[in-house]
């Protein structure tokens, strides 16, 4: 966690001589200054930092991963999960389950300071119907909406720093999109992308000025992905744009920026629920694909999207707002990509 700050004066002034550009140079320093913001620095020390993580139930996504960067970086980990995960995720924890993925790289294990039952569909307690209540995975367990939820870890933590939504769901997932319903369509939309609006509403006043919000996102938002369906792809391209307008409105009300990584694929327990397959199943295919056609051919893991996700949501990425960042092994970047098709272009 070693932190070098640099002076912004002392970094400008290697960078220009002339008796103006030293003129703009102080008035910059001076409205920085004036305006309250930090100091350039390379630092990555989370300290006194509490996060909250949206959609975290067990050790293979990467929710985990991006707690796991953050708690390295030693801000105070918070996870919200879903009620019919939630018996299983804390039981697997107490259990010692999870220990070997909780390593961090000082050797250390990270510890999750509070978990929070989430349904990220539902904003308000008034919102939740009555099959949902007496469901038996939601039995005994109250306050579970989205504004109820920001109102326990402010009262447990008063303001927070970080913001995560690592959470998706659609219903109808392995349909083409061709056979989809209005209401698995919407329930996609409502589930993977307007919960990021909730989110963003409802903690964005338990937000301290300067907090950073992140969301995960999918590249078969802009391009065609077959077999993810069900309006995912749909649900993603919304996330993706609503990362722009949120971050405009949200920078302005609460000086918090948002963005979203858009992550290569990875056989997290949402996506082997994609679907089977005969004898592969839509992420393991996904995962070979872009092994076989990425720029990079190194494997892609969780924690290449934890440490992106770490910077995203440190003061390292202060003036960086409304971004879509591809952590993909530059998959995103590939046009022509089918090994029979590339071979034709060389001698
Ligand atoms: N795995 C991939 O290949 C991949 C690629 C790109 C983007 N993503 C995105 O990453 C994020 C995390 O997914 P993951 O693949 O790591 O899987 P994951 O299973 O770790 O995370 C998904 C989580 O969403 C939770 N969830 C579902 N419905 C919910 C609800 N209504 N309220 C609260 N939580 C709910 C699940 O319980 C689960 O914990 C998702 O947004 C996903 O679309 C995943």
């Amino acid at each position: 966690m070693a932190t070098i700050c640099l002076s912004l004066s002392s970094v400008a002034a290697s960078f220009t001589g002339s008796a103006m550009s030293s003129r703009l140079q102080h008035s910059r320093v001076v409205s920085a200054r004036a305006a309250g913001v930090a100091q350039m620095g390379l630092d990555l020390n989370l300290k006194g930092k509490v996060a909250f993580v949206a959609g975290v139930g067990d050790s293979s996504g990467y929710g985990w991963a991006i707690c796991k960067a953050l708690a390295a970086a030693g801000a105070t980990v918070t996870v919200g999960t879903w009620p019919p995960v939630l018996g299983i995720f804390k039981k697997s924890l107490e259990s010692g389950k999870f220990d070997e993925d909780a390593i961090l790289p000082d050797g250390s294990v990270m510890k999750i300071e509070g978990i929070y039952p989430l349904d990220a569909v539902f904003d308000e307690p008034g919102d939740v119907p009555e099959d949902v209540k007496n469901n038996k995975r939601y039995a005994g367990l109250e306050g579970f909406t989205i504004s109820e939820v920001a109102a326990k870890v402010a009262a447990d933590y008063g303001k927070i720093d970080i913001l995560v939504h690592s959470l998706a769901n659609g219903p109808e997932v392995t349909r083409p999109l061709l056979e989809t319903s209005r209401r698995g369509y919407l329930a996609a939309s409502s589930a993977s992308a307007y919960s990021m609006v909730s989110l963003v509403q409802k903690f964005g006043p338990i937000m301290n000025y300067g907090g950073s919000v992140l969301s995960l996102t999918y590249i078969a938002s802009e391009m065609v992905i077959p077999g993810y369906g069900g309006g995912m792809s749909s649900a993603k391209a919304q996330l993706e744009s609503d990362t722009r307008t949120l971050a405009w409105e949200a920078g302005q009300k609460y000086g918090v920026r948002v963005n979203t990584i858009s992550a290569g694929p990875l056989k997290s327990r949402a996506a082997s629920a994609i679907s089977k397959g005969k004898d592969k199943s839509f992420i393991e295919v996904a995962i070979d694909y872009c092994h076989d056609n990425a720029p990079l051919t190194r494997d892609l893991t969780s924690d290449d999207v934890g440490s992106t996700g770490a910077f995203l949501l440190s003061p390292m990425s202060a003036a960086v707002t409304g971004v879509t960042l591809y952590v993909d092994n530059g998959m995103h970047a590939m046009g022509m990509v089918q090994n029979k098709a590339i071979a034709q272009c060389y001698d």
